[in-house]
């Protein structure tokens, strides 16, 4: 995904893994706005509506909206993901850290993991409720404690990943 454009034409296995993966999920992409357009928006107000009628129907624009979909898929599912993760397992070595009483105020402000600027990822509000009514789900019925203990690595993919994290939920 963020190899050189070089390296990625290299038909090793993996690459051509990762280009007939690809071009299947553009196809379902593609399949998704051609239903949405004969059929309309299944629950309406959603994004995939809000972004066709914003858009001229050509070529160019239906590559544009394809890509702008896969960006919103991968962008909006990685992260959020990542950071329940990483949630979890530090809820699993120490829950009293994580108490209001607890937080230093200027945590907070010491911390800018969307970004700033123009760029600024544009799903930060969206991120942080569901991350909230995730861990909130969770949390509420379960604890969670680590299986194996410092076998937790970095991993560098899109996000940076908690490898090798094992967590047992017992009911509370
Ligand atoms: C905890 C979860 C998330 C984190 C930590 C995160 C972080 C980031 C960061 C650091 C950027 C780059 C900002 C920059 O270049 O200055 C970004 C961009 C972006 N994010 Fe997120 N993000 C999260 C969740 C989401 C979700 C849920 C969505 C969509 C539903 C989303 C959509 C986007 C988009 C579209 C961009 C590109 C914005 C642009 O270039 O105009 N992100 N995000």
């Amino acid at each position: 995904m963020f190899l050189p454009p070089a390296l990625a034409r290299i038909p090793l296995p993996a690459n051509r893994r990762y280009a007939a993966v690809r071009t299947r999920l553009r196809h379902a992409v593609s399949d998704m706005i051609d239903r949405n357009r004969t059929e309309g928006g299944a629950i309406g107000g959603d994004l995939l509506t809000a972004l066709l009628e914003s858009a001229p129907a050509t070529p160019d624009s239906r590559t544009e909206l394809v890509d702008e979909l896969i960006l919103m898929l991968m962008a909006g599912t990685e992260s959020t993901a990542t950071t329940v993760a990483w949630t979890l397992h530090e809820l699993s070595r120490d829950p009293d850290r994580w108490l209001a009483d607890n937080q230093h105020p200027a945590v907070r402000k010491a911390l800018i993991p969307f970004g700033g600027g123009t760029r600024k990822c544009a799903g930060d509000t969206f991120a942080l409720t569901e991350s909230a009514l995730v861990l909130a789900s969770i949390m509420s019925r379960w604890t969670v404690e680590p299986v194996r203990r410092n076998t937790v690595r970095l991993a560098a993919y899109g996000a940076l990943q908690p490898q090798g994290l094992y967590l047992r939920t017992v009911a509370r």
